[in-house]
C-alpha cells in the first residue's frame, strides 16, 4: 500500500501542474506530518518555498494550489491557510479508517525509494582473541537494527562483520600459550583458559615490557605465513569467533560476512599499489604515507609501516575496494563509536580519490555506562555479554513472575529473556544514537516509561483481548469497517497510517529512535483508548471495529519491535 504522505504528494502534484504546466522543481515540494494534531495531519511550506519562483505572495500560490487539488479521491478533508501561507491538510476519517484497515492485509509498498545497489554495513566488528564485553553492546544492537530497518525497506544488505582478527592480541596469546597455559584447563574449558592466559599475559607485561616487544614478533611471524604460529592463530580465531558465534545467535542477530582483516591480507600488495601508481600514496621516512589536502584538517594516514607491516586503515581501504569490486557497493555503513571518526574521516577520503565512489557513512555513537559508571574495556573490570544476558533474564523472571505467575517454567523462561534482552536493546535503541547513555535496570524494566517492556505489555494485552473474545466464540472479522467514532481513536488511526514515516526517518538518519518515540506515543494513545473505551461489552459492530483497530496497533507494535530487534511475547 502506498504511504499517505506519496498519495498527498501526488495530489498536490496535480495541483501544481493544474496551475503551473511548466513547474519541474519537485524538490521543493515537502509533505510533512503535523507538528500539532491542531494543524491537521499534514503540512507544507511550499507556497513559501515557491513564492520566488511562481512571483506570487505565498498566501496567493497557497490558496489558487487549494483550489486546485482534484477533488475525486476524497482524502484529503480540508486543506487550510495558516499564517504567512503554510498548508494544513486535513485527511478524511473514513479514508483513513480503510487505510487502517489495509494495514492489516497488505504490506506497505517502498518503490518510492531509489535502492539500487547492495548497501554494507559493518558493524560489531570485535577484536577477537577475548570474550565480547559491554563494550560491543551499542555497535551490535545499533547495527542490527539498521540493518533491520534498511532491509524493510527494500534495500539490499549486506551485513559484515569486520573481525579484528589479525592483531597484537594474537602475538600476545601466542607468548601467553607457550609460557603459562595450563593445559588441562584448556582442554576442559578453551575460551575460559584463553582469557586467563590474557589477562595474565597484561599482567606480566607490566612488570616486563619486553614481552610487547616479543607479542609483536610472533604476530609478525603469523602475518608472514610461519606454520606453528599460523596454526595456533587459527586454533584461537575458531575458538574465540564460536564464542561470539553463540552470543549473536543468542540476541538474534546474523551476518552475512564474517571476513576478518586477516581476509584482507593477502589483497594488500595490490591496493598499495592501487594507491601508489594513482600517486595517492608516497614513501616518507621509509613508511608509506598518504596526505591530505590542508583544507581537511587530517593528520597524513600511514599504510604501510617501514617494517613493512599495513595497518588498520589498510585493511579498510582493501575492504573497501573489495566490496566495491564484488558487489558493487553503493553505500558503506560503519557503526562503531565517536574514536574513530577521524580514522572514518581518512579513510573515505583516501577511497574517494582512489575512484571507489559510494556513499560512505560513519554512524558514531555515544559512551555507555552502567549505573553511571563507565567500564573500562580492560579484562577485570568490565561486564562479560554473556554475564550480562543472564542478569537480563533474570531480571525478566522477576517481572513474569510479578505479572503471570501462573504460566508454565519453559514459557516463563522464554518470555524473561525477550523482557531482559528486549529491555537492553531498547534502552539503548529508543536514545539518540549519538548521546551518551546510562543503563540501570531499574529504568529499562520501568513499566510506566519508555521501555521495551512497557510495549511488549501493550502487545500482550490487545492478545489478551482477543484470547478472551475466542473464549466467547468471537474472533476478528476482516470484512467489517473500522470506524473511528472518539478523537482518541482518530489519532490512534493516523499514527497507524503514519508509521512508515518514522521508519523512512530513521533510515534517512541512522536513528532507531524515531521508531521507538513512534510505537510509543502510539501505545500511549492506545492506553487512553483502552482504558476509557470498552471493547468486548460493545454492541457486535462497534466492537469488530474496536478489536480492528486493536489489531492494527499490536501489529505495529511488532512490527516496530522487530526494526529494534526485539520480540514481542504473545502473553507477558
Ligand atoms: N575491530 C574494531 C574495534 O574493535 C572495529 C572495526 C570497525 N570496522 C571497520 N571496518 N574498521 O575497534
Amino acid at each position: 500500500m502506498e504511504l499517505l504522505r506519496i498519495r498527498l504528494e501526488k495530489l498536490f502534484k496535480e495541483a501544481i501542474k493544474n496551475i503551473r504546466p511548466d513547474f519541474e522543481d519537485w524538490g521543493k515540494l515537502v509533505l510533512q506530518p503535523a507538528t500539532d494534531e491542531k494543524f491537521g495531519d499534514y503540512q507544507t511550506n511550499f507556497a513559501m518555498m515557491a513564492s520566488k519562483i511562481f512571483k506570487q505572495p505565498p498566501k496567493m500560490i497557497a490558496e489558487s494550489l487549494i483550489a486546485a487539488i482534484p477533488p475525486k479521491k476524497k482524502l484529503i478533508e480540508k486543506v487550510e491557510v495558516a499564517g504567512p501561507g503554510f498548508i494544513n491538510i486535513f485527511l478524511n476519517k473514513k479514508k483513513l479508517a480503510e487505510t487502517v484497515k489495509k494495514t492489516l492485509t497488505e504490506n506497505w509498498d517502498f518503490s518510492h525509494i531509489k535502492t539500487k545497489g547492495a548497501v554494507v554495513i559493518d558493524y560489531s566488528s570485535p577484536n577477537i582473541a577475548k570474550p565480547m564485553h559491554v563494550g560491543h553492546l551499542r555497535t551490535t544492537i545499533i547495527g542490527d537494527s539498521i540493518k533491520r530497518i534498511m532491509k524493510f525497506l527494500g534495500y539490499n544488505v549486506i551485513a559484515d562483520n569486520h573481525l579484528g582478527d589479525w592483531g597484537t592480541q594474537f602475538g600476545k596469546l601466542i607468548v601467553a600459550y607457550n609460557r603459562w597455559l595450563d593445559k588441562e584447563n584448556f582442554e576442559k574449558n578453551p575460551i575460559s583458559e584463553l582469557e586467563r592466559i590474557y589477562i595474565k599475559f597484561g599482567d606480566e607485561a607490566e612488570k616486563d615490557p619486553e614481552l610487547e616487544e616479543l607479542a609483536r614478533a610472533e604476530l609478525k611471524k603469523v602475518q608472514d605465513g610461519n606454520e606453528a604460529n599460523l596454526a595456533l592463530w587459527k586454533k584461537f580465531v575458531g575458538i574465540t569467533l564460536s564464542e561470539c558465534k553463540k552470543i549473536y545467535e543468542y540476541l538474534g542477530i546474523n551476518f552475512d560476512t564474517y571476513y576478518g582483516e586477516s581476509f584482507y591480507h593477502p589483497l594488500m600488495p595490490k591496493v598499495i599499489g592501487e594507491l601508489v601508481n594513482k600517486k595517492l600514496a608516497v614513501e616518507s621516512e621509509g613508511a608509506l604515507v598518504v596526505f591530505f589536502d590542508e583544507k581537511e584538517n587530517l593528520h597524513p594516514c600511514i599504510v604501510r609501516k617501514k617494517d613493512g607491516a599495513f595497518l588498520y586503515a589498510t585493511s579498510d581501504l582493501a575492504t573497501i575496494k573489495y566490496k566495491y569490486e564484488i558487489y558493487k557497493m553503493n553505500k558503506a555503513l560503519y557503526v562503531t563509536d565517536d574514536r574513530q571518526a577521524v580514522h572514518f574521516k581518512q579513510i573515505f577520503n583516501i577511497a574517494e580519490r582512489a575512484g571507489w565512489k559510494m556513499e560512505f557513512v560513519h554512524i558514531p555513537f555515544g559512551v555507555l555506562s552502567f549505573n553511571g559508571e563507565i567500564l573500562k574495556t580492560r579484562a577485570g573490570n568490565t561486564i562479560k555479554l554473556a554475564d550480562l544476558f543472564k542478569e537480563a533474564e533474570s531480571k525478566g523472571l522477576s517481572v513474569v513472575e510479578e505479572k503471570n505467575p501462573e504460566l508454565p517454567a519453559e514459557e516463563k523462561r522464554k518470555i524473561a529473556k525477550a523482557v531482559g534482552i528486549g529491555a537492553l536493546k531498547y534502552s539503548d535503541l529508543s536514545q539518540n544514537r549519538t548521546s551518551n547513555i546510562d543503563f540501570s535496570w531499574e529504568k529499562a524494566l520501568s513499566f510506566d516509561g519508555n521501555t521495551a517492556p512497557y510495549l511488549q505489555y501493550s502487545y500482550a494485552r490487545v492478545q489478551s483481548i482477543k484470547r478472551k473474545a475466542a473464549e466467547k466464540g468471537i474472533s476478528l472479522d476482516f470484512k467489517c469497517k473500522i470506524s473511528l467514532e472518539s478523537d482518541i481513536e482518530r489519532s490512534i488511526a493516523a499514527s497507524v497510517a503514519r508509521f512508515p514515516e518514522c521508519v523512512e526517518k530513521a533510515a534517512e538518519l541512522y536513528k532507531p529512535n524515531f521508531i521507538a518515540d513512534h510505537i510509543f506515543d502510539l501505545v500511549q494513545k492506545f492506553g487512553t483508548f483502552y482504558n476509557s473505551t470498552p471493547i468486548l461489552k460493545a454492541e457486535p459492530k462497534k466492537m469488530q471495529s474496536r478489536l480492528l483497530l486493536a489489531e492494527a496497533v499490536a501489529r505495529t507494535i511488532k512490527t516496530g519491535l522487530e526494526l529494534l530487534g526485539i520480540e514481542t511475547p504473545e502473553k507477558m
